[in-house]
């Protein structure tokens, strides 16, 4: 439903009469009238079911002569957007071995809003390792035929509520449903944005219609990009460290670096005042991480790096760890169980090792802890948003593509792994600053 004009005017009958038969609605609250169409299609089509900006002009011409009082009359604001690209999960041709789903590009309708509900033009949107192990089909409840994308951030450029404060503000979806505040999980069924049947929503759009409520005002010294690095891996980070338990002066490792999640964690960490260590695949990684703050990092290619981490921690004069946050699964708490305290926290929200983990008697009698975490709530979303906003912390990006497009390149990048950072699709105006820099 699109919000043509507002004004202070009271109507003549055959203003009314053409308005009606034009498809449009006006709407009266304390001598205020707002006038709306909900056939607006393309700027230049007409006819009663495709109303066009400029017949609805006219009408309001017809109205400002035909009117008693000429005061207080806005023009009305350009049409909005019916239709938006977006990409689209298709299912993988039988032949193909392994699966491996397909993304395309397909043009929809957007929904008409409904109360509660606001338009938001998308700015960018960011690829997580769900939305590559969703189209090998190693994701659970995934709908072919939904949108991809659990992150995304834009302007809000339309809501039902003509006088809402939201209006053209930039702000970023929240990347899930069904989880409120509850310290311990989900109040209700839980969803994430992205490829799947609840929520029915994904970023991988131009434009998204979402709940009100579901949108957070971007911080100011974060542009859309940055933002769009956020939202899931944020959410999963923040959660994470909660687990961990951890406060300043802590010495804590967190795995696989390159990761968003485990990036963001360094971030928030760092800017806590607790002492970060890395593993990695890669050396340069790990330099990367030491500048954002990182004490030293070990490579877990070698096999012996729990060796190596023990021989890192005594250079630093660390006795022992606090906790762990594990991106990888498989050997994690027996490998890291030397060097953490006792009744210390292994925090694993990730399987990019393998998909179980291992524990013996060692641990038990050393009381260490192996706490499982899935992204989190509302709350934490919120109370994380405003500790970046407060530390000025800067999500790191490793890649900016322009356009939905240009998907199929971050896929690829995502399979490769060897980026330092987020891959963002830009949408909207061509950047020129936009390029792939891993
Ligand atoms: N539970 C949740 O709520 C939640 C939320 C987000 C993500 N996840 C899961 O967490 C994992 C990481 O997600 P992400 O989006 O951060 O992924 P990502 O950006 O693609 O990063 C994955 C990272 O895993 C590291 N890695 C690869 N092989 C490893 C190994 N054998 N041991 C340790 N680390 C290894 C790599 O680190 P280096 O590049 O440093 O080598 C890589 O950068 C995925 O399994 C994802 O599904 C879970």
């Amino acid at each position: 439903m699109s919000k043509a004009c507002q004004a202070h005017l009271r109507p003549p009958v055959p203003y009314a009469f053409l308005t009606a038969s034009a498809g449009c609605r006006e709407d009266w609250d304390d001598g205020r009238f707002t006038l709306y169409s909900t056939t607006v299609k393309q700027p230049n089509d007409t006819g009663p079911g495709n109303l066009s900006s400029r017949y609805l002009e006219s009408l309001m011409t017809f109205r400002l002569l035909h009117s008693t009082s000429r005061r207080q009359i806005t023009m009305p604001t350009p049409s909005l957007p019916q239709t938006t690209k977006a990409l689209i999960l298709r299912q993988s041709p039988p032949e193909r071995k392994p699966l491996f789903h397909d993304a395309v590009i397909q043009e929809q309708e957007i929904p008409q809003l409904k109360p509660g509900e606001v338009l938001v033009k998308m700015g960018a949107v960011a690829f997580n390792h769900r939305d590559l192990w969703i189209r090998k089909g190693m994701y659970p409840r995934i709908k072919i035929g939904s949108t991809f994308g659990a992150d995304g951030a834009g302007t809000v450029i339309a809501s039902s509520d003509p006088s809402d404060p939201l209006l053209n503000q930039r702000v970023f979806l929240t990347p899930m449903r069904g989880w409120e505040s509850d310290p311990d999980g989900p109040e209700s069924t839980f969803g994430m944005l992205g490829s799947g049947a609840f929520p029915p929503l994904g970023t991988f759009s131009e434009y998204v219609v979402v709940e009100r409520k579901e949108v957070l005002k971007t911080p100011a010294h974060l542009n859309d990009e940055q933002i769009a690095a956020w939202p899931l891996a944020g959410l999963t980070a923040w959660r994470s460290i909660a687990l961990a338990k951890i406060s300043k002066g802590d010495a804590i490792l967190i795995t696989g670096i390159g990761g968003g999640v485990a990036l963001l964690a360094l971030q928030i960490c760092a800017a806590m005042g607790v002492h970060v260590f890395v593993t990695s695949g890669s050396q340069s990684k790990i330099d990367k991480a030491v500048k954002l703050g990182a004490k030293g990092g070990v490579l877990y290619s070698d096999g012996s790096w729990p060796d190596a981490l023990g021989q890192l921690l005594k250079q630093h004069r660390i006795q022992q760890l606090s906790a762990v946050i594990d991106s990888g699964g498989a050997e994690i708490m027996v490998k890291t169980s030397k060097y953490l305290k006792y009744g210390g926290r292994v925090v694993c929200y990730g399987m990019t090792a393998a998909p179980s983990i291992s524990m013996t008697m060692r641990e038990v009698m050393r009381a260490q802890q192996l706490i499982g975490t899935t992204m989190g709530s509302r709350a934490d979303m919120i109370a994380a948003t405003e500790f970046i906003a407060e530390h000025r912390i800067v999500p790191a990006v490793a890649a900016v593509l322009q356009g939905l497009e240009a998907a199929e390149q971050g896929f690829e990048m995502m399979e490769k792994g060897s980026q330092f950072g987020k891959i963002i699709i830009k949408l909207g105006k061509e950047d020129t600053q936009g390029k792939a820099n891993l």
